[in-house]
């Protein structure tokens, strides 16, 4: 079983980029932290990362065809992406939405979630530790 963990604009500078809100873990602690959870219940986890809408809405397609579940922070695109949306619509496998900030919190700007309209379930505010909340909580969904 595979589980794809998706992730949107400026994460690839996560641990450097406002350390202050995301923290100083990078995207391969998250990789590794969701990896060992899923191998240890016989799930796969594939980590990608996209500045790019076009990019993130390929792999949605792509999960279409290899992945049982998406695991995904769309970053800036969760506010804005009706793109993203559509293509997670496309999806028939659980789809959980986590933000490592609590955007609720934040500018108002962030508190809306185009995503959160097809999500299962939404983390925010567990800091990147939410992805591997997510991720013990969607191995049991998978082997459903
Ligand atoms: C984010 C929150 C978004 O508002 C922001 O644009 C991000 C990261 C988070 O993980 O807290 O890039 O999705």
């Amino acid at each position: 079983r595979l589980v794809y963990i998706l992730n949107g604009p400026n994460l690839n500078l996560l641990g450097k980029r406002q350390p202050e809100i995301y923290g100083r873990e990078t995207l391969e602690d998250v990789e590794r932290a969701c990896s060992e959870i899923g191998s240890a219940n016989g799930v796969q986890a594939r980590l990608l990362q996209s500045n790019h809408e076009g990019q993130i809405v390929d792999w949605i397609h792509q999960a279409r065809e290899e992945a049982q579940g998406i695991i995904i922070n769309p970053a800036a695109l969760s506010h804005t992406s009706i793109a993203v949306l559509d293509a997670l619509n496309t999806f028939e496998g659980p789809v959980i939405e986590v933000h490592i900030s609590q955007i609720h919190k934040r500018e108002a700007f962030r508190h809306h979630s185009y995503v959160s309209h097809r999500a299962d379930a939404v983390m925010a505010g567990f800091g990147v530790n939410g992805y591997a909340l997510a991720m013990q909580h969607m191995v049991r969904l998978v082997k459903e």
